[in-house]
């Protein structure tokens, strides 16, 4: 057996870490992991496969080689073939030649086309769990594989157990965004996990019960609809009408009649009585948006509604009562508006008793993957498409750019990229062009990898600082106990940033 090269493999170990810590997919990770390992052992084709816990099948979930489409359905039982000998007995393979190996099946070659002649295999398992199979297959510059290969390869192995680990349940958690609702205990449509999301969810748990006035601002793009709606939809008054007038779209005179309605032959054209939005929210919630458009007469009005509950349809002197809860959004600085005299400072105090302010999406990118995730699956479906993720390059690009039109503009991309795809991966040549020139900016690893203990501790850090330093939640995050994560708190000399 000859020397080992420790240095070599220190590099391809570090480059393993690297990749698992700053890819932002799973799915992302471990392909580009597949691909080193695959590059690193000088082999023809090599496959990660992991156990089902409940069917107890291992199934392949990243793939090189060129039959690795054809794998992608195939599942094979635990303590079949070699993969399933290795992830039953745990324990490390060599198999020099296939055709002497009675645990060696044939039926994948069979269907594939692809001929085994040579596989290393190692068990994958993380505190005393199997979690699948690592095998590489059939050496490119000699006959069979060697103890040497062994080494590595279980050094790899155990790489792949703290990305699976840590980010599966980390990333499924997140795609799903159920454990999320579950929390705090909100509905609504907003994907993201940030701290920044998770900050606004909380708000709006805590005031969408009460009927507080809401004044939503953001950049243009941010969800500022979407957080309006999830205040109704989490309010006592979620089973009356949610109704949204845009106070930009109509001239002054229309938007007064649009909220208040009319009586008949009020004005020119006015040929029928008509409901206004106050009056069809009744019981609901009254949707104000780019409230920083509206006229100052109107504002004036509106103020009154607020102040007093009831208002008159234009050319009525009725009074109507208004049971609705204001929720108003817009883009503009009101404040500003305020001070140079164009909207009213009263207004603006009224509505302005809870304020969420959305961030823009360039402020909390770390939400990206679990957005692009969401709008590829989005679309993927609605316009029949078989499109399943985004490229290395494609995802770098996506993490680099400013989105100026924050989510809309995101959404809208993704959009056009998915009805352009040829492939199930977008690539660069699917996005526009002032987006695919975008200078990818390197993510700063959070510390220069070192070793396996540093790497969980930075995972640890992570979960605990996404999840607001809240110990339950992270651990469930980390699949380990609650006592388990606070050993490993001790054990790496954590400090608590809160
Ligand atoms: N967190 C999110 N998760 C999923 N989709 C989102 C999210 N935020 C916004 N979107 C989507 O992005 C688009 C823009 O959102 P929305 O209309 O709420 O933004 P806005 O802040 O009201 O923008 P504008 O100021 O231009 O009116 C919508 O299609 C919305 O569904
Ligand atoms: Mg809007």
């Amino acid at each position: 057996m000859n020397e080992i090269d420790y240095r070599k493999y220190f590099e391809i170990l570090q480059d393993a870490a690297k990749l698992i810590n700053s890819s932002f997919s799973l799915n992302v990770a471990l392909e580009s992991i597949m691909e080193a390992v695959t590059k690193s052992m000088n082999s023809e084709a090599a496959s990660l496969l992991m156990l089902n816990q409940r069917t107890k099948n291992l199934y392949f979930k990243a793939v090189t080689g060129n039959v690795a489409d054809d794998l992608r359905n195939i599942t094979v039982k635990l303590g079949e073939g070699i993969a399933g000998w290795v992830a039953q007995e745990r324990k490390s393979l060599i198999v020099s030649n296939t055709n002497e190996d009675p645990r060696h099946k044939k039926d994948i070659d069979n269907s594939t086309g692809f001929q085994s002649r040579s596989i290393i295999a190692s068990p994958i398992e993380y505190q005393g769990e199997v979690l699948g199979t690592l095998e590489v297959l059939n050496p490119l510059d000699k006959e069979h594989y060697d103890e040497n290969d062994l080494v590595l390869l279980e050094a790899l192995s155990s790489q792949v157990a703290i990305a699976l680990r840590y980010c599966d349940s980390y990333f499924k958690l997140n795609q799903e965004n159920t454990s999320l609702k579950q929390v705090i205990d909100l509905e609504h449509k907003m994907i993201g996990q940030s701290k920044e999301v998770n900050d606004i969810f909380e708000l709006i748990r805590k005031i969408a019960p009460f009927d507080v006035t809401v004044l939503v601002t953001g950049e243009s793009g941010t969800g500022k609809e979407l957080v309006a709606r999830a205040i109704h939809d989490n309010s006592p008054r979620k089973s009356k009408p949610f109704v949204a007038i845009n106070c930009t779209a109509l001239p002054e005179n229309l938007i007064e009649s649009e909220l208040f309605g009319h009586e008949r032959g009020a004005f020119t054209g006015a040929v029928s009585v008509r409901k206004g939005k106050f009056e069809t929210a009744f019981g609901g919630t009254l949707f104000l948006d780019e409230i920083g458009d509206m006229g100052f007469s109107v504002q004036a009005k509106i103020l009154r509604v607020l102040e007093t509950g009831v208002y008159e349809r234009v050319g009525g002197d009725q009074q109507l009562k208004a049971n609705v809860r204001i929720v108003a959004a817009t883009n503009k600085n009101l404040q500003e508006l305020v001070a140079e005299g164009k909207f009213r400072e009263d207004l603006f105090y009224r509505l302005n008793e809870i304020h969420i302010e959305l961030p823009a999406l360039k402020l909390r990118k770390s939400d990206i993957p679990l957005l692009i995730n969401h709008f590829i699956n989005l679309f993927s479906n609605s316009f029949n498409k078989k499109v399943t993720g985004v490229s290395q390059e494609v995802l770098d690009v996506f993490m680099s750019y400013d989105w100026p039109g924050n989510i809309r503009e995101l959404k809208n991309v993704i959009k056009a990229a998915v009805v352009l795809a040829d492939t199930k991966t977008l690539t660069l040549s699917d996005l526009p062009e002032g987006i695919k020139n975008t200078t990818i900016k390197r993510f700063p690893m959070t510390t220069e990898m070192g070793s396996l203990d540093e790497l969980e501790k930075q995972y640890i850090l992570r979960v605990l600082r996404e999840n607001n330093w809240k110990k339950n939640a992270s651990a469930k995050i980390l699949n380990i106990s609650r006592p388990t994560l606070d050993s490993k708190i001790k054990l790496y000399g954590i400090t608590i940033e809160k």
